[in-house]
């Protein structure tokens, strides 16, 4: 283990300069829809600049900014033409150093995204493959294959992409290539060295204007094993993912890890990666998080849970055994740009294990708006949240849910953006654009301050009620409960344990941190009597009545000094 993840997790780390990343709150900003400097319509990098301040008084440790690298946006920026780059409509590399300046000077880290499954297909490589034919070295650095049937004029297998259709596309000498999500997407082969040592470049590039740390998309997906005959798509759902599946979590995609952690390693204090990792037990997972490869992974078991005791009991008990076998810390998520924000999906039917990202399918089905309960939603969002909060790990909080921003379903089809929405695939209903719609900075103006002009998806009239201005004047608004809980949880954070108390009720849990906080969370429609702990509540979700937490309510105790 490198000394960078050495922490003892039962005390206080002893380097925090290499460790702030075990117990952080880290904020994603989906750079295009967070604030537009300069009136285009589209978020960019002087508009985050522009934000340092707000971000500094909400209290979080860091940010992890969704991609900004050049982009046809055929998939939100997931398409990157240029790794080492600023897409033109969001600014250029000495603002991108301005931004990170200003956000150290406010002890805020800095996290980007890296993409390495896929490049658009404007990218270089991919344009410079086309050009070069079958048989070329450089369609060697993507996965091209010939069609089946008399005249190759058929995919060479059946697979789906992520966003529905085909896996692969013909390109016009009639060779195939693979793109496990939109045709603009083209699959690297990391079998290639090139494509290995390009990413090595890449990492250093960033780590070298500062970036603290990496969030790495689609991680489980890399490496591939493509020996013909190729299995079906009948035949690969059969397949175990047990490492040696053929398109994903394969063991041997650790062996990448490997060699970016010895690139983090050669920067003081050494930079830090999380996965996302879709793999389908914790004990796979743990394998992205370990040391001596990305250092942490996403749990997204919370975020695809549903507001209830028991679930979030057993995944926060499974999470944290997890953590202490990794040596890693683990992450908390109820919210992001893939996904029905969670105001929203704890104010519907409750999702009974049906996959989070079809929550939107309500409206998608033409479901009556009445099934949304936006009041009891964002209560029981509220309270979700400063649970997790409590939690030992790091949080990471999606941009707008400080303000309690429920997902936007009013946007018409020729408003949306999101290939998920035409092509279908496995994100079903309306796709993602319903939490990408740009922020509410004040209730009144062009685009609600998000920027001068207009905004590139549609903001509904409701955006005014949580706009940053009306909420900053609210002591009772969720962006005042999130500042005061973020500015609470760096007292609370702690050894990495928690305790449980029996509260005597399955729809109450109870945890004492080391320190000696507590959290209690009321995810009953009963309240539950604090007696004489209530006098020292420092913070709650929703007002207590007297010495009583009320239902779908989380309050923070603590210790008496
Ligand atoms: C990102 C998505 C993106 C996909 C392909 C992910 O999991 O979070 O937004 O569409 O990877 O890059």
């Amino acid at each position: 283990m490198t000394d960078a993840l050495l922490a003892d997790t039962e005390t206080r780390p002893v380097d925090p300069a290499a460790t702030w990343w075990r117990q952080a709150a880290v904020y994603q900003i989906y750079p295009r829809s967070f604030a537009d400097a300069n009136g285009d319509g589209l978020g960019d990098i002087p508009g985050v600049l522009s934000r340092a301040d707000y971000l500094a008084e909400l209290g979080i440790d860091a940010v992890w900014l969704s991609p900004f690298y050049p982009s046809a946006l055929a998939d939100g920026g997931y398409d990157v033409a240029d790794y080492r780059n600023i897409d033109p409509r969001l600014g250029t590399l000495s603002d991108f150093d301005a931004m990170v300046t200003a956000l150290h000077e406010r002890d805020i880290r800095v996290v980007v995204d890296i993409v390495p499954n896929h490049t658009s297909d404007l990218h270089e490589w991919f344009q410079e493959a086309l050009r070069a034919g079958r048989g070329s070295a450089a369609r060697e650095r993507y996965i091209f294959r010939e069609g089946a049937g008399a005249d190759g004029e058929l995919p060479p297998t059946d697979w789906v992409s992520a966003f529905g259709g085909p896996a692969w596309t013909r390109v016009d000498d009639g060779q195939w290539y693979l793109h496990s999500f939109a045709r603009e997407q083209p699959d690297l082969n990391w079998a290639h060295p090139e494509v290995r040592e390009d990413f090595l470049t890449t990492l250093r590039f960033w780590s070298d204007r500062g970036v603290d740390g990496f969030r790495i998309d689609v991680a489980h997906m890399l490496t591939k094993d493509l020996t013909e005959p190729l299995p079906s798509r009948e035949e690969l759902a059969q397949i175990p993912r047990d490492g040696n599946h053929p398109l994903l979590d394969r063991d041997d995609v650790h062996e990448v890890y490997a060699e970016w952690r010895s690139v983090f390693n050669e920067y003081d204090p050494p930079r830090t990666a999380v996965a996302e990792a879709w793999v389908e037990t914790p004990e796979r997972r743990a394998k992205y998080a370990s040391a001596e490869g990305l250092g942490q992974a996403f749990n997204f078991d919370l975020l695809e849970a549903d507001f209830d005791a028991a679930q979030f009991h057993r995944i926060i008990d499974e999470n944290l055994e997890q953590a202490r076998t990794t040596g890693s810390s683990t992450t908390w998520v109820l919210s992001n740009h893939d996904v029905t924000r969670h105001a929203t999906r704890y104010g519907l039917p409750p999702l009974g294990g049906r996959p989070v990202k079809q929550g939107v399918e309500w409206v998608a089905a033409g479901g009556p708006a009445e099934q949304l309960d936006r009041e009891g939603g964002l209560r029981r969002a509220r309270a979700a949240t400063l649970f997790m909060l409590a939690l030992p790990g790091s949080a990471y909080l999606y941009q707008g849910e400080e303000l309690g921003l429920h997902e936007v379903a009013e946007i018409s089809p020729e408003e949306r953006q999101d290939p998920a929405f035409f092509r279908g695939g496995e994100f079903d209903g309306l796709g993602r654009d319903g939490c990408r719609v740009p922020l509410p900075w004040t209730g009144e103006g062009a685009s609600f301050g998000f920027g001068a002009g207009g905004a590139h998806l549609p903001q509904p009239e409701w955006f005014a009620r949580y706009a940053v201005d009306a909420e900053s004047a609210d002591p009772a608004s969720t962006l005042s409960l999130y500042r005061e809980a973020l500015r609470l949880r760096h007292r609370l954070q702690s050894g990495e344990t928690l305790e449980w108390t029996d509260t005597g009720r399955a729809d109450v849990l109870r945890f004492t941190r080391p320190n000696g906080w507590q959290a209690v969370a009321n995810f009953g429609t009963e309240p539950f009597d604090l007696g004489d702990d209530a006098a020292d509540a420092v913070l709650a979700s929703s007002p207590l009545i007297g010495t009583s937490l009320p239902a779908e309510t989380t309050v923070w105790i603590a210790p008496q000094i």
